[in-house]
């Protein structure tokens, strides 16, 4: 039996206040599967939604539990899902599910995983089996898959393609190894911090460019060869990428904007960029085959995400861990919460 509370991180997104509260342990409805948290990945849009950048579209009420990088144990099958699942079964869980039309994000419009329990739609777990630890997979759902989303997907990434990733963070240190994956070459890795730099070499980048150094344009093009990028990833989310990633791009070059900075977004060469036909595509998330393609691709041995987590902290200490985030503290790739 589980305690009737439990420990949880709740944001109220009218005040911006965010603290661990005791609150009930929920109860899974019809359809509904409650997991046992074994780890739950701090991710930079949790930092954006505590400073009120990002704010909840379907949020019922005020208050929200983050977390939305969640893996752990099947603990209640809820009515109608007990031929689906079994107490004790190792799952990782989707970020996101269509609901009447909408797209609803786990520890953004319901009740996330910085928490004890959390409650979710059967269709929403993905087996895990035994091979991959809880900490690794918590940050497949996102860290791993939103990359995956937007270069399996978004940007179709070809093989021989030259790609451009800004922001070596939790996305992007991880885009740089799927891109190797997928054999885009040159991969030109972009970080204004230097451990940033020095970890895309290590997972596979072929280049790290500082977006500050005023050799930057010219150090892309040699490193394309004088084309410039087939496709430029923004996994930053600031403002200045956007611009320096536009101006980097080739001809019908696409650039796909993963950061979430919430401000306009300008195109100063206009008249370039419609005589180059370059594109600039939107990407959320990712499709509901990319997680169970990352386990798979993990247990066949073709992902490794042993590098990836640079620290495990009590669920307790979250605050801790978001104002490491958000400070760089110890150059984080994911911190990872355990309760
Ligand atoms: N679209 C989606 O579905 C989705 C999903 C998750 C996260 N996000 C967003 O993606 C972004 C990255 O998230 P994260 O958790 O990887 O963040 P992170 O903090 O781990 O990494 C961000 C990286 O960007 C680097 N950076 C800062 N300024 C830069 C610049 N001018 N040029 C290049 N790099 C720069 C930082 O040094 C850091 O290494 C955030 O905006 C987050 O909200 C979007």
């Amino acid at each position: 039996m589980s305690a009737a509370t439990m420990m949880a991180g709740r944001l109220n997104v009218e005040t911006g206040t965010f603290a661990m509260a005791e609150v009930p342990v929920p109860e899974p409805g019809p359809g509904f599967v409650r997991v046992k948290v074994e780890a739950a990945g701090v991710c930079l849009s949790d930092v954006h939604l505590i400073q009120g950048l990002l704010k909840p579209k379907f949020l019922q009420g005020n208050e929200v539990t983050l977390g939305h990088e969640v893996a752990g144990t099947v603990d209640l099958a809820g009515p109608g899902t007990e031929h689906r699942v079994s107490p004790g079964d190792r799952v990782v869980i989707q970020a996101g599910y269509e609901h009447n039309g909408v797209t609803l994000t786990m520890g953004v419009d319901y009740d996330g995983g910085w928490a004890e329990y959390v409650c979710v739609p059967a269709g929403v777990l993905v087996p895990l089996g035994e091979e991959i630890p809880f900490d690794q997979a918590a940050i497949i759902p996102d860290a791993v898959s939103t990359p995956w989303g937007a270069i399996a997907g978004t940007a179709d990434v070809r093989a021989g393609e030259a790609v451009g990733v800004w922001g070596i963070g939790g996305l992007g240190a991880h885009g740089v190894q799927l891109l190797r994956m997928v054999g885009a070459a040159p991969i030109v890795a972009v970080d204004p911090i230097p451990e940033a730099r020095q970890r895309a070499l290590d997972f596979g980048a072929d280049v790290a460019l500082d977006p500050l150094d005023p050799g930057f344009a010219a150090a892309l093009k040699t490193a394309t060869g004088g084309r410039g990028l087939d496709v430029a990833l923004d996994f930053a989310g600031v403002d200045a990428v956007r611009a320096q990633a536009l101006a980097s791009l080739a001809v019908r070059g696409r650039l796909v904007l993963v950061g979430l900075s919430g401000t306009p977004l300008t195109i100063a060469d206009s008249t370039g960029f419609s005589y180059a036909r370059r594109q600039i595509l939107g990407h959320y998330g990712s499709e509901a085959q990319h997680v169970p393609q990352l386990v798979d691709l993990t247990r066949l041995g073709r992902l490794d995400f042993a590098r990836s987590v640079s620290g495990r902290l009590p669920l307790a200490d979250a605050e801790k861990a978001v104002m490491a985030l958000d400070r760089k503290e110890g150059n984080p790739i994911r911190l990872v919460l355990i309760p």
